[in-house]
């Protein structure tokens, strides 16, 4: 199979793309689709054969559950129920963050085929607010099942050149949007009961923080960092987002000494000498993720895309300054350590 990239920046443009891509979608085939937090692969999500492409395509565990996109928020209750206790939380919770990057897990409606969930009787819903995204979906006019275009473990694609990266001759077509708006996958939420305010567990943080939540709930975080099959996001294995070179996340400069006869690159956060990691070695190679000031939204942005070029590089180890952890820090921080723990 050949894999064709088409063009959306200009309006003749635009209206092609998407027209193939809803061609291929309603025909039972899988489409990479840029959305604001990362490219996903896209199939009709209530076609079971299609989602099985899906699976295929990235060599997905049948364990773990795609999220579902709709087309608009109201479409909400054709796949999931809102249990009564939450549902005034929820309504808020909608109205403010959606289209875009939040995630709810709610109890699914029957319609949504079980190679979707994973078997779960949860479905993980959505509404992106990517242009390009909001139009295939407008058109399909049907719900979309879309996990992050990469291979399964890999670091998540952010432009249309990763995702042809990751899934070269394994998809038919990749709709080129530019780089994603936000860089790192959305927030997964669960949310429950309590007084007096609903509690809101963040399964998977990300550009919703965790801040942001707190104006609508109590909230708390999953903590684990060794999860598997039986955990609250099944997907969220401690070895993901690894690059293939070895990683390792520092907590200060004095931890880190280079061994003779090695090579290694830096991700830096600012790229300050004062901040004392640069200096540590002779690096063979440097990359910022947000020179000068250190914006977290901004690096962001760039974080898979700088992890992936310093993967190319071929060295013996990546070494990674640590972030804040506030905002979209903690995602970062969060990604960083689950690429430091090395697949077995
Ligand atoms: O921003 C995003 O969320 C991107 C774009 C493409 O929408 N999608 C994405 O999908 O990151 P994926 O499949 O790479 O990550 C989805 C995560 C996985 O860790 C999966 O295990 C979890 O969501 N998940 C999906 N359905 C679930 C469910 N019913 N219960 C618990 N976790 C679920
Ligand atoms: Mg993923």
């Amino acid at each position: 199979m050949s894999t064709t990239i088409l063009p959306t920046d200009q309006p003749p443009l635009m209206h092609q793309a998407v027209e193939e891509a809803v061609r291929l979608l309603q025909s039972g085939d899988v489409v990479a689709l840029p959305t604001e937090t990362v490219y996903g692969l896209a199939a009709d999500a209530l076609n079971p054969q299609a989602v099985a492409k899906i699976f295929e395509a990235k060599e997905r565990p049948s364990f773990d559950p795609l999220i579902v996109h709709l087309p608009d928020k109201k479409l909400l209750d054709t796949v999931a129920d809102v249990p009564e206790d939450v549902q005034k939380v929820v309504a808020r919770l909608i109205e403010r963050f959606w289209p875009g990057p939040l995630t709810l897990l709610l109890p699914k409606k029957p319609c949504v085929p079980d190679i979707v969930t994973a078997g779960l009787p949860t479905v993980a819903v959505r509404v992106s607010n990517n242009p390009v995204f909001k139009r295939v979906a407008a058109a399909l006019n049907k719900p979309i099942a879309a996990p992050s275009a990469n291979r399964f473990g890999a670091i998540s694609p952010t432009s249309a050149n990763a995702v042809l990266a990751e899934l070269d001759g394994r998809i038919p077509l990749i709709l080129d949007g530019g780089a994603c708006l936000h860089g790192l996958e959305s927030t997964i939420i669960k949310v429950e009961p309590g007084t007096p305010k609903a509690l809101i567990t963040v399964v998977r943080p990300g550009p919703i923080t965790i801040e942001d939540l707190k104006l609508y709930a109590k909230v708390q975080r999953v903590t684990k960092t060794l999860v598997d099959e039986a955990s609250e996001a099944p997907g969220q294995l401690a070895s993901h987002y690894a690059p293939r070179t070895p990683l390792r996340l520092l907590s200060k400069p004095s931890e880190f000494t280079p061994e003779e006869g090695k090579r290694y690159a830096l991700m830096s956060f600012r790229g300050e000498e004062k901040d004392g990691y640069i200096d540590l070695a002779d690096w063979e190679q440097v990359m910022i993720l947000s020179p000068g000031n250190g914006k977290l939204p901004e690096a962001a942005v760039r974080f898979f895309y700088v992890l992936r070029e310093l993967d190319k590089l071929g060295v013996d180890e990546i070494i990674a300054e640590p972030m804040l952890e506030h905002g979209m820090g903690t995602a970062m921080m969060d990604k960083l350590r689950r690429a430091s723990v090395r697949r077995a």
